[in-house]
């Protein structure tokens, strides 16, 4: 209840970071098991623990809301011992244990930690120490029942960086530069008098004069304040704390700040890293890099929409936005797997679903659409990503919850028209006074409603829960007729002007034919109209380059994904941003802030077009009906303004690789690689039969490829595992 450190005999306990995590504890407390064995000495031993507030019972929000789970910080402990002769015993935490304070004057998540090394306690967990002056502990009640064993990978540190460059800002400030917008914490080492006092202050950018800027962290303080103990050089790190920062202000540091005293520790779940995507152009390569930054900075422990101000909360909206990219970046089936049970332990009775997980809001409302639409889409893209049908299986009744809370909503029970929705979020076309885009939130919500029954349906098919499969099948084909006669003119006009409204229709297949003909049409105009810049806010910008590409406009999605000026993915990138910004504009044209209110420079949702570049660019898809990659799709967007693509993915088979590369004179070379056990559709656009060889051979005659189709788009294979290199002229574009 709080987070822990454990020490045995004087030294910390395994490499696990913030432990033991956060979950919705009232419902699930997690813990953590270690083999100490070598820790372990003869004669006596001892144990120790240091616990703080963390998650628990810290500030949590922007309200100085505190005690979220509970009012006491305790901790509860097992030793299992076996002795050489096969007996067993067990130690726990009894009211025999002793307690004291210690250095750690103060350790927040939001603030930060103040640690007074005067106050060290030599030797406190050690047998040698004399604990006469100890205050006896309390005991409190903690129902055993909510213990779940560590369900996803640890925190830890994952990698180290050195400041790139001490800066001295105009205003007279000394600031290390990461060089890198990262999440974790310094470690220094100082040599200075007992008593003296060294801060660190942490901030994600310098304001457009050069000068260190906390506005927009509100009001977390993310500072670390150390005091020296006087003895040679000290080395400090925290423990109980993170910050979101690149750039640190350091006070009262004895002697030359030099960037070998400082180390930036980069802490995040520490999940294996799956992706790597990388092609010619050195701007989309540095998004990518964002992309992937993101993915650090936020998935501590907990999909989170920010690391910096005070709020780092599990947005549901956010998360379901981003886990299709985040499942190319790294294996995140373990991470989703914890989260998504937080998510069904903290829904409600009747379905609706808390806008954060785990739940700290609740009581100013719940359940908007695309933000609770995170119960059906979590668990389907995990289940299409590693193929495991646990997790519908274990999710279904959740899923299935949502859908059943939105169809219990209001008088139409095929449109969703009631209660509150978040809409568009930060779209640029809202008013000037809102945060949300201008398309209808009742046409956002029943498009939603539309899609998570659908992905209900096809989950319920692949558990063989057929009567529901069904079931859920035709309810979708209800909504998506009222949808049509709520949304769609008989003559197939969207009723709203919007990037977005048109996107979601596509996206989600609620018009077809002649009016999908139309709706595409109208997009691809309303981005012309904006000289081929988007407007699209959290809910419509991770399908709009899908929807362009999927419906022949490539070129339109490629011209928005190249697009440098404000809005743009690459505006960001061309202002320097290491990670995706919370808005299109949080550092604009002329230098200065979108808003000190609302402004994250680490907020990964829009970061949701990695999952086009791995998709589409390289061309690395899945099967739903043979989930996991057991069937791959192959089917690259080759030329288009890139010279070369070279992405990887490492499924649960093995590797998937995807490589093109174009030549001056138009010949395209493509290398795959498809992994032990599973097979793969192959699609080569603008291949010609009669041109297109693998190695040496004519792909006709090639062992182990099967040619399926030859249309005007390409040649079209199945092949089997192995890796593949073809070869034809393609016009280049
Ligand atoms: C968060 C978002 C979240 C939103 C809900 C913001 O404060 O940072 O990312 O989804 O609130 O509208």
């Amino acid at each position: 209840m709080g987070l822990y450190e454990l020490q045995l005999n004087g030294q910390r306990v395994g490499d696990w970071l913030l432990t033991p995590g956060w979950t919705s504890y009232t419902k699930r407390q997690p813990y953590q098991t270690y083999d100490v064995t070598k820790l372990l000495q003869a004669g006596g031993n001892a144990i120790g623990l240091m616990l703080a507030d963390g998650w628990y019972r810290g500030n949590l929000g922007w309200k100085e809301q505190r005690n979220s789970f509970g009012e006491y910080r305790a901790g509860l402990l097992q030793l299992h011992i076996v002795y050489a002769d096969g007996s067993e015993q067990t130690l726990s935490t009894d009211a025999s244990w002793k307690a004291s304070e210690g250095p750690v004057r103060m350790a927040e998540l939001y603030h930060g930690e103040t640690y007074d090394a005067r106050m060290e306690v030599t030797g406190w967990s050690t047998s040698g120490y004399d604990d006469t002056n100890w205050k006896a502990v309390t005991l409190v009640d903690s129902p055993l029942e909510l213990l779940i064993a560590q369900e996803n990978e640890p925190m830890r540190i994952a990698e180290e960086i050195r400041p790139v460059q001490v800066l001295h800002t105009p205003a007279g400030e000394t600031v290390l530069d990461m060089g890198q917008n990262m999440v974790g914490w310094i470690r220094f080492t100082v040599k200075g008098e007992a008593g003296q006092t060294i801060t660190l202050k942490h901030a994600e950018v310098l304001d457009k004069d050069g000068n260190f800027y906390t506005g927009n962290l509100r009001s977390a303080k993310q500072t670390v304040t150390y005091i020296c103990k006087g003895d040679g050089t000290e080395s400090y790190e925290p423990r109980f704390t993170f910050q979101g920062f690149q750039y640190v202000k350091v006070e009262g540091y004895p002697g030359e700040v030099l960037p070998e005293h400082f180390t930036g520790c980069v802490i995040h779940s520490d999940m294996e890293q799956t992706g790597s995507f990388e092609c010619s152009h050195p701007l989309i390569n540095q998004l990518q890099h964002n992309i992937l930054w993101g993915q650090k900075g936020n998935f501590v422990d907990v999909p989170t929409d920010c690391p910096q101000r005070d709020e780092r909360l599990g947005w549901t909206g956010d998360a379901q936005v981003f886990v299709r990219t985040s499942a190319f970046n790294m294996n995140v089936a373990s991470f989703f797997t914890k989260w998504v049970r937080d998510l069904k332990a903290d829904q409600f009775p009747d379905g609706g679903v808390p806008f954060v997980i785990p739940d700290v809001l609740s009581k100013d409302n719940h359940s908007s659409s695309a933000w609770g639409d995170a119960a059906v889409i979590c668990p389907w893209t995990m289940y299409l990503c590693y193929g495991d049908t646990r997790i519908l299986d274990e999710q279904y009744d959740s899923m299935k919850g949502w859908v059943e809370y939105i169809r219990s909503q209001g008088a139409n029970s095929l449109l969703w028209n009631t209660g509150f929705h978040f809409g568009d979020w930060l779209g640029l076309d809202a008013r000037e006074d809102s945060y949300t885009g201008s398309t209808p939130k009742d046409l956002i919500a029943s498009a939603f409603y539309y899609y998570s029954t659908s992905l209900l349906s096809l989950a319920a098919e692949a558990l063989g829960k057929r009567e529901d499969a069904e079931s859920y099948r035709s309810l979708g084909y209800k909504i998506k007729e009222q949808f049509r006669q709520e949304f769609i003119t008989p003559a197939g006009r969207l009723v709203a002007p919007t990037q977005t409204a048109h996107v979601l229709v596509l996206m989600f297949g609620l018009v077809e034919g002649e009016t999908r003909s139309r709706v595409i049409r109208t997009l691809v105009e309303l981005i012309e109209e904006q000289q081929f810049h988007l407007t699209t806010g959290f809910v419509g910008t991770p399908y709009l380059c899908h929807v362009l590409t999927e419906n022949g406009y490539h070129d339109v999605a490629l011209k928005l994904v190249l697009q440098e000026s404000y809005p743009s993915w690459l505006f960001p990138v061309t202002k320097g941003a290491t990670t995706m910004w919370e808005h299109w504009d949080g550092i604009k044209t002329d230098g200065s802030f979108w808003s000190d209110d609302m402004n994250s420079f680490n907020h990964y949702a829009y970061g949701a077009i990695g999952d086009w570049l791995y998709q589409v660019v390289a061309g690395i898809d899945t099967d739903h009906k043979q989930a996991g990659y057991k069937h791959i799709h192959i089917r690259p967007k080759a030329g288009y303004g890139f010279d070369y693509v070279k992405a990887r993915y490492e499924s649960i088979y093995g590797e998937i690789r995807s490589e093109w590369a174009l030549s001056e004179d138009g010949e395209l070379t493509i290398t795959i690689t498809i992994p032990p056990n599973t097979s793969a559709t192959v699609q080569l656009p603008d291949a010609r039969l009669e041109s297109l060889t693998e190695g040496e051979t004519s792909v006709q005659f090639a062992e182990g490829i099967h040619v399926q189709e030859q249309t005007a788009e390409g040649v079209t294979m199945l092949v089997g595992s192995g890796s593949y290199r073809f070869q034809y002229l393609q016009q280049r574009r």
